[in-house]
């Protein structure tokens, strides 16, 4: 058996990696606005294509490079040039309650729907306290925390999370059968000045692209990312793709907690794809034939949330401000920190990033290049 599903992650045979080769810089604007050309290129109009970039290069610009320009070749032009993802797509209103909103995004590139959607719910937040846009119809978004990040900047909460439509890759724990994708989520708020609080993850242990890397790189995966058929942890991160190996859940084994992992995966799906009527992966074909992953990423459903705490009382900016600024100074244990709490470490890397350039593999260069982008390295002394 061989499994070559992917949350935006690739099958090993698919071309060069990051990591591989010499690693050069390119400048941010220059990555940013060349992508966009390439979106337009494949028929977006311009906006939206600005808009896709920012989503897609936010993977390579805060380090989350399993969900950067990586999958520019390998999942978005296939899925824009199939039909996977409908260039011209715009999305249609199901339901317009006033702080709820159901949309079809009839196909729409997840990586600029997903953001104006959040827009949509910040401007309910704005007017109503909450906003929710549940959508169905939906293609990949890549890093949920770009969204996520839309609401923040405005001084809200934003909540993102994504189904894998009917694509299945973790099987539930003590299960024989994979039900459900990498099913990310994001959680975003303002926090201490210019680092605001991002958590963005998998709801596996790893998205599929952290173990294809590791193999990729000939390192062991950790324990508790693989195990086998039985439930016996694999190291060998390669055993992933021969089909030999299934992907884990948050917590890693039962006993460490991998019933919270995946019942964060559930309620994911729940939220996402089942509130909208999006495809699912737990469906009556997940129990047909050999339970391997399968199933494809079609009809893809996401929760879109923004809440605005000014509008629920005085004082919230201040006290979340005080409340980050505590986790920052906690004292790190012996030889080890800083204390950084999830969207801090990104931030520091973005503002970096922004003003020395973005690094990426020569071989990742290579294939961009390859594609028609434009990208000149950045001067050396600038890095
Ligand atoms: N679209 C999809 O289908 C899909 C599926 C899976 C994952 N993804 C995306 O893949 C990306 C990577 O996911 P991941 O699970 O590998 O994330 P990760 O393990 O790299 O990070 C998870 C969280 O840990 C935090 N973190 C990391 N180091 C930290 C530190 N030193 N101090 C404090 N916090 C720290 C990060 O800020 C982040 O919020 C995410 O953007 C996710 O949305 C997308």
């Amino acid at each position: 058996m061989t499994s070559t599903l992917s949350d935006g992650a690739v099958p090993r045979s698919a071309g060069p990696a990051p990591g591989e080769g010499r690693e050069v810089t390119v400048a941010y604007e220059t990555l940013l606005g060349e992508t966009a050309a390439f979106f337009v290129r494949l028929g977006l109009p311009e906006g939206r294509a600005r808009l896709a970039a920012e989503a897609l290069c936010y993977g390579d610009l805060t380090g989350m490079d399993s969900h950067g320009v990586f999958n520019l070749a390998r999942l978005y032009r296939p899925l824009l040039e199939s039909g996977g993802a409908d260039p011209a797509a715009e999305p249609l209103v199901l339901r317009d309650l006033g702080p709820c909103v159901v949309l079809d995004h009839r196909r729409a590139l997840g990586l600029w729907a997903a953001s104006e959607a959040m827009d949509l719910a910040a401007e309910r937040a704005a007017r109503c306290g909450i906003g929710l846009v549940s959508v169905r119809g939906a293609t990949h978004f890549g890093c949920a925390g770009v969204h996520a990040k839309r609401a923040a900047d405005r001084g809200m909460i934003g909540v993102v999370a994504s189904n894998c439509g009917g694509q299945r890759i973790a099987r539930p724990p003590l299960g024989a059968a994979a039900l459900l994708g990498t099913n990310p989520l994001s959680v975003a708020a303002p926090a201490v000045e210019g680092r605001p609080f991002v958590l963005d993850m998998s709801t596996t242990v790893v998205p599929t692209g952290r173990v294809r890397t590791a193999a990729r790189d000939g390192r062991e995966a950790p324990e508790g990312w693989l195990t086998d058929d039985a439930g016996h942890p694999v190291r060998d991160a390669a055993a992933y793709d021969r089909g030999e190996a299934w992907l884990g859940w948050l917590g890693g084994t039962p006993a460490t907690g991998a019933f919270k992992g995946f019942g964060l995966g559930l309620a994911v799906e729940l939220l996402a794809a089942v509130l909208p009527g999006a495809a699912t992966g737990p469906a009556p074909a997940a129990l047909e034939g050999d339970g391997r992953p399968g199933g494809s990423d079609d009809d893809i459903g996401f929760l879109v949330l923004a809440i605005a705490p000014d509008a629920l009382r005085d004082g919230f900016d201040g006290d979340a401000r005080a409340m980050f600024g505590t986790v920052l100074d906690c004292p790190p244990q012996p030889g080890r920190g800083p204390v950084r709490y999830p969207g801090h470490p990104e931030a520091e890397r973005a503002e970096r990033r922004r003003a020395s350039g973005v690094p990426l593999s020569g071989a990742l260069h290579a294939e961009l290049t390859a594609l028609g982008l434009r990208l000149p390295l950045a001067p050396e002394e600038d890095r």
